[in-house]
């Protein structure tokens, strides 16, 4: 019977650790690659920005993922797109 429920409590909680991105881990990736070497926050605010959507942003963060090669799986790529929504951009998720 105790097994049963862990089973359960397994198959409800993997999809939220799956969707829980770490922003804290996102800041690091964004440093340790140097992102910063071309951005500051600035580019990020200023109204010129291009990037309007959440969608935009991932896109954008994989382009410039692969001009500083950045040794990042997927899921690195996301923390950093979920870091710099969180801290500049806050776009809705849903969408
Ligand atoms: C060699 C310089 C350089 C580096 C390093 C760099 N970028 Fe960029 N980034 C650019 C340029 C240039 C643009 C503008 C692209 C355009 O206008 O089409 C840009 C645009 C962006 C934007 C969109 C800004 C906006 O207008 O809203 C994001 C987000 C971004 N970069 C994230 C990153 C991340 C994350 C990293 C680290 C993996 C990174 N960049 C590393 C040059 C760089």
């Amino acid at each position: 019977m105790k097994k049963i429920n862990k089973k359960i409590y397994f198959i409800f909680l993997f999809p939220l650790l799956l969707s829980a991105y770490d922003a804290e881990r996102g800041k690091k990736l964004y440093f340790s690659a140097k992102c910063n070497k071309c951005h500051d926050s600035t580019s990020f605010t200023n109204k010129n920005r291009k990037v309007k959507n959440y969608k935009q942003l991932t896109n954008q963060v994989e382009a410039c993922r692969y001009s500083t090669n950045a040794d990042w799986f997927d899921s690195d790529r996301d923390d950093v797109v979920h870091y710099l929504n969180k801290e500049f951009y806050k776009f809705n998720t849903e969408k």
